[in-house]
């Protein structure tokens, strides 16, 4: 959770080209980039909120929103998306209610998808709070996953 950075912040001198550096410290200590860090961010390297947006937003490895108790990482490197990765998403994401890239309301659930975990011979493939799930099947993901609380 949110904390305070300074501990970070004194290991950087505040110069703007330690921007990225910057961003992906605070972010690994604090799982996403809140409006708050950025603003701390910006008055720490004298940069505008705005620009500091725009370069944590050009690079796909920042996250703006926290990440759910459980985080989904759907692998859609070639081997698995040969062995069916699409449908395993679409299979994820509907059990679910989550879209990739995106955290479920109550912060249980978050999917994001990656080019490759590394498990090739074991595709298709994801990672669920770290643990690969081997050759998975649309089948096999409801066993995975409780079912999300659907209103009837
Ligand atoms: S392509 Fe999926 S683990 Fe490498």
């Amino acid at each position: 959770m949110e904390n305070n950075f300074d501990d970070i912040f004194s290991r950087f001198e505040g110069r703007k080209d330690e921007l990225i550096p910057l961003l992906q410290s605070v972010q690994e200590e604090n799982g996403y980039l809140s409006p708050e860090i950025i603003k701390a961010i910006a008055r720490f390297t004298n940069v505008a909120v705005s620009q500091v947006y725009g370069v944590a937003t050009f690079y796909a490895q920042f996250r703006f929103k926290p990440r759910g108790e459980t985080h989904i990482m759907v692998c859609r490197g070639t081997a698995c998306h040969v062995k069916g990765a699409p449908r395993i998403l679409e299979e994820i994401e509907n059990q679910l209610g989550v879209k990739e890239g995106e955290t479920s309301f109550d912060l249980k659930y978050s999917i994001e998808s990656v080019a490759c975990i590394g498990a090739c011979s074991l595709a298709p493939c994801i990672m669920v709070n770290g643990k690969v799930e081997a050759n998975l099947t649309p089948k096999k993901i409801g066993k995975l996953f409780k079912p999300a609380v659907k209103i009837i």
